[in-house]
């Protein structure tokens, strides 16, 4: 293999990679022959620079787990998937959270959060979170026969969960909703993605004053009345929280949607055993792996990975989607299948860092999905599948629209 600072190959595989020949759930054609062919693999980066590419799922798991790679990504090394982040992390008012640094730092703010998001509390949601997916059809469906599902349903159901759950007016979710847009573009100038940080941190800190004056319920009241960050601290928290908690939820729900469409066999199973859609949700988690580009990571110390070694300093990407559809672990992985018992993903990603909203993000999905299927029995798609704008120009992969009937 070459040194990573030899020049890359033409024909070496770049990330974020293209889907543009493939199927648009499965992911990039050369990720997936990397998987089989060189599992630890070079990659060039959108600025020419290069990394490791990691796509089994053992060695993802590996890396992930292991405190010799880093997620600190103010560390000489960390590979930077858009300009936009390389900017946040490194610029002149570089602001960091947790999910970017490593222990004990990151431990120490995670903590804070981890009661909030425990699965007995998330649960205890429910009736909440089916109240607002009622009344998001409600006023989807009231009089009409078509919508876009990702303006009318996917995207504000989770918004509306996260600033009720934070303690932020929804009203403002135009504002945040296009920040949040512009800090996961692909195509975002390191310049536009600094000016929607820092309005998105002023945002929050003008918030946290507000509810050091006038403390609600929220998470973000909690945070503030600890005394235990800096205002800086917490508008950081308070930006991640807001950006990771509806566009996520949103993408999987309208992919998932679109991907059930495209299988009615599973789509006719899931309506018939409704109660598999604890298991359909781990599924269509797996086979769409929205955080599709790979998660970063850089070594701290030289580390061999399936026969290859990595040095000290040099960046890896771990994509988790090519892991996901590993055949040692999920046989006939290409294909969805919603009776599968796919607990086994790595779609929150794995070890310290794993998603702290996942109990949250499979309440929403659950109910999401179990709801849009029993109410709508004639949804499909109002233009045809070769229309659907995909978000093959984000971080977080989905669809911009979903146009459907009922
Ligand atoms: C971390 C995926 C929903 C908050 C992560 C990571 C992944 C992920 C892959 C790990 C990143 C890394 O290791 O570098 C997802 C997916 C979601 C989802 C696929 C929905 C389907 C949510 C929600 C929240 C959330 C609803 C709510 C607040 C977070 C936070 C972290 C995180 C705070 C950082 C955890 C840490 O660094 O310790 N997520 N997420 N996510 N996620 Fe999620």
């Amino acid at each position: 293999l070459a040194h990573p600072d030899a020049p890359a190959p033409a024909d070496a595989l770049t990330v974020p990679a293209t889907r543009a020949t493939g199927c648009p759930f499965d992911p990039a054609p050369t990720v997936e022959r990397a998987r089989r062919e060189e599992p630890v693999t070079r990659a060039t980066l959108w600025d020419g620079s290069s990394c490791w590419l990691v796509t089994r799922h053992e060695d993802v798991r590996t890396v992930l787990g292991d405190p010799r790679f880093s997620a600190d990504a103010a560390r000489p090394g960390f590979p930077f998937l858009t300009a936009g982040l390389r900017e946040l992390a490194t610029g002149t008012r570089a602001s960091r959270t947790f999910i970017r640094q490593d222990d004990p730092e990151h431990a120490r703010l995670r903590r804070m959060l981890t009661a909030e998001f425990m699965v007995k509390k998330v649960e205890a949601m429910r009736p909440e979170v089916q109240r607002l997916t009622d009344e998001l059809l409600d006023a989807m469906t009231d009089g009409r026969n078509s919508a876009d599902l990702v303006a009318e349903f996917a995207l504000p159901l989770p918004s509306l969960v996260i600033c009720l759950l934070l303690g932020v007016p929804y009203d403002d979710h135009a504002f945040f909703q296009q920040r949040s847009a512009v800090l996961l573009s692909l195509r975002s100038t390191a310049e536009e993605a600094r000016a929607a940080s820092d309005e998105l941190l002023a945002y929050m800190t003008q918030l946290a004053e507000a509810k050091r004056e006038r403390p609600d319920d929220g998470i973000f009241s909690r945070l503030v009345a600890r005394g235990e960050l800096d205002s800086q601290e917490i508008a950081s928290m308070g930006r991640l929280l807001l950006i990771a908690g509806h566009e996520t939820t949103a993408n999987m729900t309208a992919l998932s949607t679109l991907a059930l469409l495209r299988n009615p066999g599973q789509q006719a199973r899931l309506r018939s055993e409704p109660s598999l859609i604890k298991g359909a949700v781990e599924e269509l988690l797996r086979y769409l792996t929205i955080v599709h580009n790979g998660v970063p990571r850089v070594a701290v110390e030289d580390v061999t990975l399936g026969g290859t070694t990595i040095r000290a300093g040099e960046g890896v990407l771990c994509a988790l989607n090519a892991a996901n559809r590993d055949e040692a672990v999920f046989p006939g992985g290409d294909t969805l299948d919603v009776g599968r018992d796919a607990r086994r993903h790595i779609a929150f990603g794995f070890g310290v860092h794993q998603c702290l909203g996942q109990p949250l993000a499979r309440v929403e999905l659950q109910i999401a999905l179990e709801t849009l299927l029993r109410r709508l029995p004639e949804l499909r798609l109002a233009v045809p599948f070769e229309e659907i704008p995909f978000r093959h120009d984000m971080g977080i992969y989905g669809v911009h629209a979903l146009p459907v009937a009922w």
